[in-house]
């Protein structure tokens, strides 16, 4: 994700205070950086591809002038990560200088009625299209800040953003809309930045921004507002006590913790995406003759469970293949008129990349879902999605695997419109279901946390586990059986319920754990004869299931309960929620840093 930094310097040069806090907030993650300061009324940008002291060797910014000024490192997703479109960006006159953490969903609307009105724009991001709009509005406004309200409630999405202008030198202008944005004064200055980490050095006195709540800072301190009617918000200083280290994770001990519960937030964004690029990628689906849902690990399992998604949404069959298996498997029937739709959040997995030139090398189209912009796989794929997931720093996937989900689901349900299978009435509910998932995995990770956590403790001696579903869920039991692997080095097996007869049964003995997935839809009168059979032979029946299902929770020794409402097809996207948390504690439990799992990387980049 972004990170954004602003200060209002009282006793020295703004810019060295401004790349220390951008050092801070490194690990967020970024392939761009860049800074603005106010001198003499004049705005200085200096910006460029790269990290920071490597671009700060080339263009010093310690050397900017000003006490006043904005700093930006950027993840990028709308534009690659190059000059142009690093941040900050400014309006036309370079009188307004802004940068940006998030996503606003209505730039190209905007971006078309202000090229109309005669704006010059120099990059392709979403963030210059609101320094523009502020210059508009300015035109009919009396303040600066009048402007810079009027063109918020204009814009759609995530935001974070901080802006200096040479119509007000003294003062910054800040807001959020579920970006994380934080405000902090000292003795030495007031501050504004995407996170704690960036001004400890300097306070620990701190105030959140709201989503809908905009600020002014001046060298006094800052004052909050209401974005919709600009009414006034009293909000003290909170002292925090945190660690950098911590504050890094945002209080969290591990960032696996705080990646699971950012699942809500980086499946808002996943919903975000531009109309055009599903489009895009749909179309290029729908030429397919056939399509191979290719990737490894974590990623193949979103690739299986969306199989399941293109043939009940879109009546499609689809072959989810895994990377290192793919041109042994398929290699020999690849033509042109095949499509291969590659998923992969680091875009860099060798598996991945080598199936994928081989089928490129059979004229096959090659799409792609990734995380990581500018990676290989982008540059190798005929059109590609950005997951919006931001920088998962725990070896073990797990937000960067839902929103693959989401994603997927998605374009599965524009293929079955596109060829028919379904109305636009269909679509438009389905996809007001996808809107509501986010809601569903925050509901499930509260309701559930702390009782996975005693679950771990109860069967953290357990050596061996089985992970069970049916349909759609023998997907999500293959993820939630991956976690425990990596995390908890169990020697666990997952398998379509229904093969349980065909060998996995043999295993089970007396007290042996077995984790079935049992979501309300057609698979569930299958589910519970399974569960009969385990329960028979002494398994002991830990149940994932939806609220109040008293049938599944009367044959179950333990259970966690999902929100109800959730469409089957679309259930991994929560129930595998807990089953992230239910490793990520059994790493825990057994001392280990679940960030950093033994013999495992983030990238798999070597074959
Ligand atoms: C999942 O927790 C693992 N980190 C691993 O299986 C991973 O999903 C796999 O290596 C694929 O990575 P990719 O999505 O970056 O291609």
């Amino acid at each position: 994700m972004c990170g954004i930094f602003g200060c209002i310097s009282k006793d020295s040069p703004v810019a060295p205070i401004i790349i220390q806090g951008l050092k801070r907030l490194e690990y967020r993650g970024y392939d761009s950086v860049g800074v603005a300061t106010l001198y003499n009324e004049r705005i200085e940008v200096r910006k460029d591809a790269g990290k920071i002291d490597e671009v700060n060797n080339r263009l010093r910014f310690s050397e900017m002038k000003g006490s006043i000024g904005i700093g930006h490192t950027r993840w990028a997703t709308h534009g690659a990560p190059t000059m142009v479109n690093a941040h900050p960006h400014s309006d036309c006159n370079g009188e307004i200088t802004l940068i940006h953490n998030g996503v606003i969903e209505n730039f190209l609307e905007i971006k078309e009625e202000l090229l109309n009105k005669g704006h010059n724009f120099v990059s392709r991001t979403d963030t210059e299209v609101v320094a523009h709009l502020i210059e508009e509005e300015f035109k009919n406004s009396s303040t600066l800040e009048e402007a810079f309200l009027k063109a918020l409630r204009r814009i759609r999405g995530s935001y974070a953003i901080a802006l200096i202008s040479s119509k007000e030198p003294e003062r910054i202008f800040c807001a959020r809309n579920e970006s994380p944005l934080v405000l902090g004064v000292s003795e030495k200055g007031v501050f504004c930045a995407s996170d704690v980490p960036a001004m400890l050095p300097y306070t620990n006195k701190i105030a959140w921004v709201k989503n809908g709540e905009a600020a002014v800072l001046d060298s006094e301190g800052f004052t909050i507002v209401r974005i919709e009617d600009n009414s006034k918000i009293e909000r003290g200083l909170t002292e925090i006590t945190w660690t950098l280290e911590m504050a890094e994770k945002q209080g969290y001990p591990h960032f696996m913790v705080k990646e699971i519960f950012e699942q809500p937030q980086s499946l808002r964004n996943a919903l975000r995406i531009q109309k055009q690029y599903m489009d895009l990628l749909t179309t290029f689906l729908d030429r397919g003759r056939e399509i191979f849902l290719v990737a490894a690990g974590t990623s193949y399992h979103a690739c299986l469970a969306a199989s399941y998604l293109f043939s009940k949404f879109a009546r499609l069959v689809t072959y989810p293949v895994v990377s290192s298996e793919f041109i042994e498997n398929y290699g020999s029937s690849i033509g042109i008129d095949s499509v291969v739709l590659a998923v992969s959040q680091s875009g860099e997995t060798f598996d991945t990349l080598k199936a994928v030139d081989y089928a490129r090398m059979r004229a096959a189209t090659i799409l792609a879902v990734t995380n990581t912009v500018g990676s290989t796989l982008t540059r190798v794929s005929r059109a590609y999605i950005v997951q919006q997931s931001g920088p998962e720093i725990g070896v073990a996937a797990t937000k960067t695997f839902t929103s693959q989900l989401i994603i997927l689901a998605q374009l599965g349900v524009r293929l079955a419109r596109m060829r028919g299978k379904i109305s636009q009435d269909d679509l438009d509910e389905i996809e007001g279901v996808f809107k509501i998932m986010p809601d569903y995995v925050e509901k499930a990770l509260e309701n559930n946390s702390s009782k996975v956590e005693v679950l771990s403790k109860k069967y953290s001696g357990e050596r061996v586990f089985l992970f069970l579903g049916r349909g759609v869920s023998s997907a999500t039991a293959l993820e939630g059986r991956l976690k425990l692997l990596e995390l908890g080095y169990v020697p666990a097996l997952a398998y379509p319920a229904g093969e349980s007869k065909h060998g996995p049964i043999s295993v089970i003995e007396e007290g042996t754990p077995c984790i079935f997935l049992c979501p309300k839809g057609e698979t569930r009168k299958e589910i519970i004869g399974s569960i009969m059979e385990m329960k028979a032979r002494g398994a002991r029946i830990i149940s994932i299931c939806e609220e109040g299902d008293a049938e599944i929770i009367g044959l179950s020794e333990d259970y966690l309960e999902m929100p109800k409402g959730i469409p089957e097809p679309l259930s991994p996207i929560v129930y595998v929620a807990p089953l992230q948390l239910f490793a990520y504690h059994f790493a825990c439990n057994r001392g280990a840093d679940p960030d950093k799992p033994r013999n495992l990387a983030k990238s798999v980049t070597v074959p």
